[in-house]
């Protein structure tokens, strides 16, 4: 069967209102219910690893634009764009972003914003990345950049999700971060990658919540005490509400404080992007 070449979609400036017109790169899709893009850059679109944007696609039939705050995967100094994504069957944004191909075009907020940055951080020495689910995407980004690797002396990426399938990224965190030409030798040294499944059995198995209560993530990093130590640990979050409340309230019994942009603390977060 030969493919069928659909003609591109395209956006006019009309359509796109204050937003930027962007093309997309590459697709990529890793389950039934994940996938990942990539967009141009426009010139003038400066972000900080870790914060989001809003992406979207024009209203149907001359309808509003539907956008949604994404964070941006890709590190500050890329020259891509890059998203990592959920599908959802009747989601308004994603039921159509889905379907995207390179060559498509999509929409580009003009303000990328957020506090998933180092600059939220007070200074430490391990800096701890819990993503669950597409909650991984600001730190795709922020594990990508060599700020983050001068910050701090080890940068310890926590991936919570249901099924091995869904643990996108696993060639980027055991491979092909490590055989970087820019970044190998720090993230060798510096770059530890505890992926962990709650749903299906696997090397790690459990909440993130549950591997800092049982004490497994300390085992797994030599941490002897067995507990965050607020001089030294700093922590973000991304994922679901309930995953955020839960993480921070544990951070917040181990004696860490919530920081922002305005006033750097031991922990920031940010809820994933739903639907
Ligand atoms: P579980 O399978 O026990 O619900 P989701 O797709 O619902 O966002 O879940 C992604 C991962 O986050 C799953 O492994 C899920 O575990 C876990 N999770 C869900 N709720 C919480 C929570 N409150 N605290 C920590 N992890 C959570």
């Amino acid at each position: 069967m030969n493919a069928v070449a659909t003609a591109p979609v395209l956006i006019s400036p009309e359509q796109a209102g204050p937003n930027n017109i962007e093309t997309v790169l590459w697709v990529k899709h890793w389950t039934d219910h994940l996938f990942s893009f990539a967009i141009t850059r426009p010139a003038s679109f400066r972000f900080r690893s870790g914060e989001f944007v809003m992406i979207g696609l024009p209203g149907v039939d001359g309808g509003k634009n539907i956008l949604r705050a994404y964070s941006i995967a890709s590190p500050s100094f890329a020259e891509e764009l890059e998203f990592f994504s959920i599908k959802v069957e009747d989601g308004p944004l994603t039921s159509r972003l889905q379907q995207i191909k390179a060559g498509d075009q999509v929409l580009l907020g003009k303000k990328p914003t957020g506090t998933l940055v180092l600059d939220a951080l007070k200074p430490g020495k391990r800096l701890f990345l819990f993503g669950t689910g597409t909650g991984l995407a600001p730190f795709l980004s922020v594990a990508r950049d060599p700020d983050a690797y001068a910050a701090f002396e080890q940068i310890i990426v926590l991936h919570g999700v249901r099924q091995v399938e869904e643990l996108a990224y696993r060639d980027l965190f055991t491979r092909d971060l490590l055989e970087d030409e820019y970044l190998g030798e720090e993230a060798t040294r510096q770059l530890v990658y505890l992926p962990s499944v709650t749903r299906e059995p696997f090397e790690r198995q459990g909440r993130l919540t549950t591997l800092v209560e049982n004490g497994r993530l300390f085992d797994d990093l030599g941490i002897e005490a067995r507990q965050f130590d607020a001089r030294y640990d700093r922590i973000m979050l991304c994922g679901s509400m309930a995953m955020i409340k839960d993480t921070a309230a544990l951070l917040e019994s181990h004696g860490l404080k919530e920081g922002s942009n305005a006033e750097p603390g031991d922990f920031v977060l940010e809820r994933a992007f739903v639907g």
